[in-house]
């Protein structure tokens, strides 16, 4: 229960890696209020927990009236806010020259302005608390380039830097602040992207699978607790050793 007497938001709960997390988060004690648009997927999500442990906050994370409204609505019901997990994401395909305008705009507002937004409504809460952590899912592709995903990697490198600028900026105040990067997650986005991964699309990766959801979970209810307490500006890869093997000599073998 390392996180008894937390109270936690997090985006992205309806599916994927936030359902995971939620659940993570509500099994080892916080109060955690859950947010996405689609309102089923929520509930979902809180199935089995104990209700008074969890808020559904349907919203939509584009718009700066929802997030105002939805970080009001964690301290409210739990007259604090220790945790925000950044984890609401989306994916979309092209290089410069191909991605669709929209998309481009689309994805940087979700995948990095949002979470700068939602970081601005929550650290003055977690500065006049003498205590915060934030949490911001960002990806390896934040780290090294994908094949035609300019929108995915460039936003996930900005959060990055980002969560590294908040740590900087409020370390003073205790305000923590951290970047997870996952490798291949076994979740709604990778599924609509690449279908049913083939056997051996994992063999270049040194544990040569794939990960359930709950696999990033245990490293974020870690940053939320206080054992993480000396940590802040990190950036953790959780990625089946991904990032540190060469793929081209590994192909070769
Ligand atoms: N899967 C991977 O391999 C992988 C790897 C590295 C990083 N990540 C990152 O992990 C995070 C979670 O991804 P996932 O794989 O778990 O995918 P997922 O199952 O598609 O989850 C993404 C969640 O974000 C929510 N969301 C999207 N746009 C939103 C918006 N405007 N407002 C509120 N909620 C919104 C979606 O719910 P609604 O549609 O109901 O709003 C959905 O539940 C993303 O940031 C992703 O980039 C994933």
């Amino acid at each position: 229960m390392q996180l008894q007497d937390k109270v936690a938001l997090i985006t992205g709960a309806g599916s994927g890696i936030g359902a995971a997390v939620a659940r993570r988060f509500v099994n080892d004690g916080a109060k955690t209020c859950i947010v996405g648009r689609r309102e089923n997927k929520l509930k979902e999500t809180a199935e089995g927990l104990p209700p008074e442990k969890v808020k559904i906050f349907p919203g939509d994370i584009n718009n700066d009236e929802d997030i105002d409204k939805m970080v009001e609505a964690t301290v409210q019901w739990g007259k604090k806010i220790d945790v925000l997990v950044n984890c609401a994401g989306i994916n979309v395909e092209g290089g410069v020259i191909k991605v669709d305008l929209d998309d481009w705009n689309r994805i940087l507002r979700t995948n990095f302005l949002a979470p700068f937004m939602l970081m601005r409504a929550t650290i003055p809460h977690m500065i006049k608390q003498g205590k915060g952590s934030i949490i911001n899912i960002a990806s390896i592709g934040g780290l090294r380039c994908l094949q035609d995903r300019v929108g995915y990697c460039t936003s996930k490198a900005a959060l990055i830097m980002l969560t590294k600028q908040a740590a900087v900026d409020y370390g003073k105040y205790n305000v923590r602040c951290n970047a997870v990067c996952p490798g291949f997650v076994l979740t709604e986005m990778t599924k609509e992207h690449f279908g049913e991964a083939p056997a051996d699309a994992f063999r270049n990766m040194p544990l040569r699978r794939g990960a359930e959801p709950h696999e990033i979970s245990g490293i974020c209810s870690y940053l939320a607790s206080d054992d993480s307490g000396y940590m802040t500006g990190s950036v953790i890869t959780i990625d089946a050793g991904n990032t540190v093997v060469d793929a081209f000599e590994a192909s070769m073998k």
